[in-house]
């Protein structure tokens, strides 16, 4: 297969994650025999610094007349601190999800079995935990109508959501139910908020096209204690934007690092690729940034394509990385690795996989174990 991918390594230590996910796209590429060709193009902090605009005319021209996107991270501390900056680096990312309708971002969460110490969770409550969390990533609070009043006292962020938008991911979590464990939970704020009773209507109703799966509610608050109270009970958790945010981060603690959750964002026709975790400014350069969320982020490009077997290979070759411990310092504080060292292992790996690392017993046709 020929795919153009668009790079958008962003900021922090987006750049350093996203050489290892190249780095290992063209171990699968020699391979298998496919053709990837990377085409980079700046985001975030760096855009601003280089254009004044966080998001390029050039970068989203490049992105739309790409195959996919792979993105690494976005952010830089001099905004973080300047609550008055007019112009941000997250505009950057939110107007490439909005631009390229990204409305699905798809979060898987699990836990590995050599990875339940590092947990500050108990092993028996995370153990076999394996939950895909769908995110709406184009509504709510975060693109709602934002107000200051002129005296810079009183603002407001609009939350609005309309059947369509709710339609649309709910149809995708109920459909990855399908192929999974048959229970989609929607997270809410129901007993408060309009949003989510409109949310909670038109799930109820799609439901009945999918008699096989079994629904239940629950509200935010309570979602985000059972999570770490009762991780097991979740399959896919389908919520709004905001909600999914935080949750997300709050569930990576399962699998013991931030630094291993991946995530893909589809919709009308791009699809983008990237870690959930930041740009971590305070790891730039160091080489102790923790490459595995982006390269299963390349692994979900691979699957998103029909690479099924590819996909598994880097799979594999992560889970055999964290089986022998070669991890950076958030998994394995002494005799950890650094960052090109994980990739350098992993992309080996693939390589010469015949008696090592490639177990393909887990590959079943057009059975996604990641999306
Ligand atoms: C994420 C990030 C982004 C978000 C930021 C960088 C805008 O936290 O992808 O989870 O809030 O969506
Ligand atoms: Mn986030």
């Amino acid at each position: 297969m020929n795919l153009n991918i668009a790079v958008l390594a962003g900021d922090g230590i987006g750049p350093e994650v996203i050489k290892q996910s190249i780095k290992v796209l063209d171990a699968i590429a020699k391979k298998y025999g496919h053709i990837f060709q990377y085409k980079e193009a700046p985001v975030g902090a760096i855009a601003i610094d280089q254009t004044g605009n966080p998001l390029p005319e050039e970068t989203l021209n490049l992105c739309l007349s790409s195959d996919a996107i792979l993105f690494g991270a976005i952010g830089d501390p001099k905004y973080d601190n300047n609550p008055s900056a007019k112009i941000r680096p997250e505009q950057g990312l939110l107007a490439l999800r909005k631009a390229l309708g990204l409305f699905a971002n798809i979060r898987p969460v699990k836990a590995y079995d050599t990875l339940l110490e590092k947990s500050p969770l108990k092993k028996e409550i995370i153990q076999d935990t394996d939950i895909i969390i769908y995110r709406e990533l184009t509504g709510g609070i975060y693109f709602g109508e934002k107000k200051l009043n002129s005296l810079g006292t009183i603002a407001s962020d609009l939350c609005e959501y309309s059947e369509e938008e709710i339609e649309r991911i709910t149809h995708l979590a109920f459909q990855a139910a399908q192929n999974r464990n048959k229970k989609l939970t929607l997270v809410d704020k129901a007993n408060v908020l309009e949003t989510s009773r409109l949310w909670r209507k038109i799930v109820t109703r799609i439901s009945t096209e999918y008699t096989d799966v079994t629904l239940d509610f629950l509200f935010v608050d309570n979602a985000a204690m059972q999570m770490i109270l009762n991780p097991k009970q979740f399959d896919v958790i389908l919520t709004e934007n905001m909600f999914g945010d935080i949750i997300s981060d709050e569930a990576s603690v399962i699998g013991g690092s931030i630094g291993l959750l991946a995530s893909a964002s589809v919709g009308d026709g791009k699809s983008l690729f990237e870690p959930i975790h930041g740009s971590f400014p305070q790891a730039t350069g160091k080489g102790i940034a923790n490459p595995i969320a982006s390269i299963l982020s390349a692994a979900m490009l691979l699957e998103h394509f029909g690479l099924h077997t590819e996909s598994n290979c880097i799979q594999s070759a992560v889970e055999k990385s964290i089986a022998l411990q070669i991890c950076t310092p958030d998994l394995n504080p002494v005799g950890s690795y650094s960052t090109d060292a994980i990739g350098d292992f992993i992309e080996e790996c693939i390589t010469d996989d015949e008696n090592s690392c490639f177990n393909n017993s887990n590959i079943e046709m057009g059975q996604s174990t990641i999306i």
